[in-house]
């Protein structure tokens, strides 16, 4: 794909920000220079990670974050999204503060800045500090406390130069894959039991934003939201676990914020869904009940829903492969069904629940892997990522002409990166990273994008 403008762009809303994202764990290495997180102790664990890798050096984003600055200026960005490692400010996770973390930050802000683009923390993207996880991790409501401290710190820190600030990066994922499936650090497989785990997220997201907003900052939270359909439409079954399931995924962690209430969770009962009952205190719900200014989506797939078997474990559905119910949809190198029309779907889905409760969204991660390596020439050709990223903002451009209030797109990811269980397996970035010298190469997907944004800012040139 050349990487002229595309053909007819659509044009986006002024200001609507451009951006890409990473996160600490994922990219930044410099693993000596902070306190350790439930990911250092889970990678270290034989068989956790697809290819016995860790995040300790990672892209070394840690030691290089002004050349990677200039890769976003180059792109033409007008915001980053990245996040603070907690342990790397506050490395036993309450107490203590690190001047060098604080440094660091400072730094990469800084450059960012100088480079006209826009700096988007995420103050917590799963690498919760260890000495917290020993004391119960995010089962313990006392973590939420705590988190809030933190926040206290960054803000005072950065909140003169940051404006947009997200808490928290997909708490659902974080509580399934983390403590209900025991496949992402802490690797807790309590099913049900990981309920609590999201209540005390949630209620972490909510006393960090008002630490925040007591400073005049704007929030979001980032979810990880999929649409769901039923394998079979006329299965009363399949319909009856695909409403169980969307509310799993996607109303357990938005209705409390935006209706003030959680979504009814009787079909886990089975499961044993009583611990999230008795985690939630008179009052919280109060608290977490408009705490946002604005929603952050990531959007990955679209997910088929099928009623449960006997191998199910008890829970209340079963996830077939995308292709039984849609045969024939490409698949990304990790198996993940590429349905653009899935984003549009998904934004106007959410103005038909909430109506104008629905807050501005800002796409906060969407993008695919490859199997990517440069040829000889040293270039990356990877024409399914242009076009995986022509798709999807052409959804979200239907998606804002039929009135979805849309504010940003960030691309997932700026580079490869650590990609949890998966290890380095699994290659996300706009620019390839060769894991063993560091260095970095833009893809042909880098020159799209900065010709899809470059299209967008024809009459202000950058
Ligand atoms: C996470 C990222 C991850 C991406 C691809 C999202 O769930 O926020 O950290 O790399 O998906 O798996």
């Amino acid at each position: 794909m050349s990487a002229g403008v595309p053909e007819g762009v659509p044009e986006f809303p002024p200001g609507f920000l451009w951006g890409a994202a990473t996160s600490s764990h994922q990219v930044e290495g410099g693993a000596d220079e902070r306190g350790r997180s439930v990911w250092d102790a889970f990678a270290e664990e034989p068989g956790r990670i697809a290819d016995g890798s860790t995040g300790a050096v990672a892209c070394d984003h840690y030691h290089r974050s002004a050349e990677d600055t200039e890769l976003l200026r180059r792109l033409g960005v007008s915001a980053y999204r990245f996040s603070m490692a907690w342990p790397r400010i506050v490395p036993e996770g309450r107490g203590r503060v690190s001047t060098a973390g604080l440094d660091f930050y400072d730094r990469l802000i800084d450059g960012l800045l100088e480079a006209g683009i826009e700096p988007v923390p995420t103050l917590y993207h799963w690498d919760l500090p260890l000495p917290l996880e020993e004391r119960g991790g995010w089962l313990a409501r006392r973590t939420a406390d705590l988190f809030a401290d933190y926040a206290q710190v960054a803000v005072d820190r950065f909140g003169d130069r940051v404006l947009r600030w997200i808490t928290l990066n997909e708490p659902f994922i974080h509580m399934a894959l983390g403590y209900a499936f025991g496949v992402h650090a802490p690797g807790k497989a309590l099913m049900t039991g990981a309920l609590p785990a999201g209540h005390h997220q949630l209620l972490a997201h909510a006393r960090a934003s008002a630490v925040l907003r007591e400073a005049g900052r704007r929030v979001l939270l980032t979810d990880n939201l999929t649409p769901v359909e039923p394998l079979r439409d006329e299965d009363d079954g399949d319909r009856a676990a695909a409403d169980a399931y969307d509310a799993l995924h996607n109303r357990m962690f938005l209705d409390p914020i935006l209706l003030g209430a959680y979504p009814d969770l009787g079909a886990y009962a089975a499961a044993g869904a009583g611990p999230l009952e008795e985690a939630v205190l008179p009052g919280d719900l109060d608290e977490i009940e408009g705490s946002v200014d604005a929603l952050g989506v990531n959007y990955y797939n679209p997910t088929v829903v099928a009623a449960p078997g006997p191998d199910d474990g008890g829970l209340p559905f079963a996830l077939p492969p995308y292709t039984d119910r849609h045969p024939g949809t490409p698949t990304t190198a990790f198996g993940w069904p590429v349905v653009p029309r899935g984003l549009y779907d998904l934004l106007t889905g959410l103005r038909r629940s909430y109506g104008d409760r629905l807050p501005p969204v800002f796409i906060t991660e969407n993008g695919c892997s490859r199997d990517d390596a440069p040829d000889d020439e040293g270039r990356v050709a990877d024409a399914e990522r242009c076009s995986y990223m022509d798709g999807h903002l052409r959804a979200l451009a239907d998606a804002v002409a039929s009135g979805i209030d849309a504010r940003g797109y960030f691309a997932w990811s700026l580079m490869d990166n650590f990609e949890w269980a998966e290890g380095y397996t699994q290659r996300f970035g706009l620019v390839h990273v060769d894991f063993d010298t560091g260095e970095r190469t833009p893809k042909d997907s880098y020159a799209w994008y900065r010709a899809w944004i470059a299209g967008q800012n024809r009459d202000s040139p950058r």
